[in-house]
């Protein structure tokens, strides 16, 4: 029997794309299994959301290491032990060394609440709404070196109310986060992604 797609989720806060993983695994809409979740916050709600789950999570703090290099090692010890076919950062809140990227070449993905290449960096939701578009949306895309920068693999827009808070624009981006991130590790579980250079086309 072919063996399950494995994921690790590396997390830091809610959790609210892994519990959507989690429930589309559940119902056979994703047809992977996640092996392992890591949180670089204890505290994380995420974690609850995976050991209610049955899935082994596992806390690195960063601030229980002097230097970066050692912080990453032990994720990296911890995840050769899963050997992971993706790692999806889901949420997680610290910027990957190239170090660790190159040990996962073209193996991360990460989810970020805008249309990229607009408004990297944290708070996009608020970026967006200050700068006035009229149109943002979800990204997912393949982590490289830079911030939020990587080759896009989906996207998925939407629009920007005149009415809108920053949180009710959150919450209209998190469903479409939800939507495409599934979405983008079905197409890589299936092989349907291929990239070249910065683009990705998507395999008929
Ligand atoms: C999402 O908005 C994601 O795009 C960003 O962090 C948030 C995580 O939300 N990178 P959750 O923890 O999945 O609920």
């Amino acid at each position: 029997m072919k063996s399950k797609f494995k994921l690790a989720v590396l997390v830091s806060g809610r959790g609210s794309n892994l519990g959507v993983l989690i429930r589309n695994i559940h119902r056979g809409i994703l047809k992977a299994e996640i092996t392992v979740v890591i949180s670089d916050n204890f505290m994380a709600n995420a974690m609850n959301i995976a050991l209610e789950n049955g899935i082994p999570a596992v806390a690195v703090e960063r601030s229980g290491f002097t230097k970066k290099r050692e912080f990453e090692g032990k994720i990296l010890n911890i995840l050769k032990g899963y050997s992971p076919d993706l790692i999806v950062l889901a949420g997680f809140m610290q910027i990957l060394s190239s170090d660790f990227i190159r040990e996962y070449k073209q193996k991360i993905i990460n989810i970020h609440p805008s249309l990229l290449p607009s408004f990297r960096g944290l708070d996009a939701q608020g970026q967006a709404l200050d700068y006035g578009v009229k149109v943002t949306g979800a990204t997912v895309h393949f982590v490289d070196d830079g911030v939020d920068s990587g080759p896009i693999i989906l996207q998925g827009s939407v629009p920007v109310k005149q009415e809108d808070t920053r949180e009710s624009l959150a919450e209209r981006i998190l469903k479409k986060e939800h939507e495409i991130l599934t979405k983008a590790i079905d197409l890589i579980r299936r092989n349907k992604v291929q990239i070249e250079g910065r683009k990705i086309f998507i395999k008929k």
